[in-house]
């Protein structure tokens, strides 16, 4: 697909065919991509646990959601083949700002305007949803409560110093993208609201 098609083509997808594996030369391509993304002084501080197992991912969603029925967000989300989980390493920026070229040497992190570390997984992250869509695939992006970070960092053994940014679920789509979840109704901000052109008011 031409880049444009796959920018438009993209949306998140919440409900997968459960019955349709991925195949794992496809998770693979997703993530050769997504080390391609850009990164705040070559740092690229971003780790991926893949979960591909039943089990795994059943652990996954267990940890990381209320206990109780599931509503139709988590029962259509577990239905994903895949699941991959975005972790952001900030101590491999502060790390390498620290060197000589950069000379940030007292590890401040005020120093930073925006955290680097998680805008930078984010970027590898759209690069995986992009991915996904040119591979005739579905994926959406997710949160992660934060009380719930601890008891998914010990079942899969995350070090404490990755936060996990998010997670991508994965597989072969069956609804129609951008139809389902509580932003589906709102419009989309259009370049006149959002581009301002030599000053704000421009
Ligand atoms: C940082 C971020 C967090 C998001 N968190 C969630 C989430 O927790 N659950 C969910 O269903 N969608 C989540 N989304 C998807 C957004 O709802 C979605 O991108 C938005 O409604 C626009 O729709 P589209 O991506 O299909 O164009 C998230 C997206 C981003 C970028």
């Amino acid at each position: 697909m031409d880049l444009p098609d796959v920018v438009r083509a993209r949306r998140m997808v919440r409900t997968y065919d459960h019955e349709r594996p991925v195949p794992v030369e496809a998770v693979t391509a997703l993530l050769d991509l997504a080390i391609r993304a850009p990164s705040a002084g070559f740092t690229q501080g971003w780790d991926f646990l893949v979960l591909r197992g039943e089990d795994e991912r059943a652990a996954f969603w267990r940890l990381t959601t209320d206990h109780g029925d599931p509503d139709s967000w988590l029962n259509g989300m577990q239905t994903a083949p895949v699941l991959v989980l975005c972790l952001s390493d900030p101590q491999r920026y502060l790390d390498r700002y620290a060197e000589p070229d950069k000379g940030w040497a007292d590890r401040d992190e005020t120093r930073w305007p925006a955290p680097y570390w998680h805008i930078d997984t984010g970027m590898a992250s759209l690069l995986i949803l992009q991915t996904a869509v040119d591979e005739g695939l579905g994926a959406c992006f997710f949160g992660i409560p934060p009380d719930r970070i601890e008891a998914f960092r010990q079942e899969f053994g995350i070090p404490a110093d990755h936060s996990p940014i998010g997670a991508i679920t994965i597989g072969h789509r069956t609804d129609d993208p951008g139809s389902a979840g509580s932003a589906a109704q709102r419009p989309r901000r259009t370049p006149d609201e959002v581009v301002h052109h030599g000053h704000w008011g421009g």
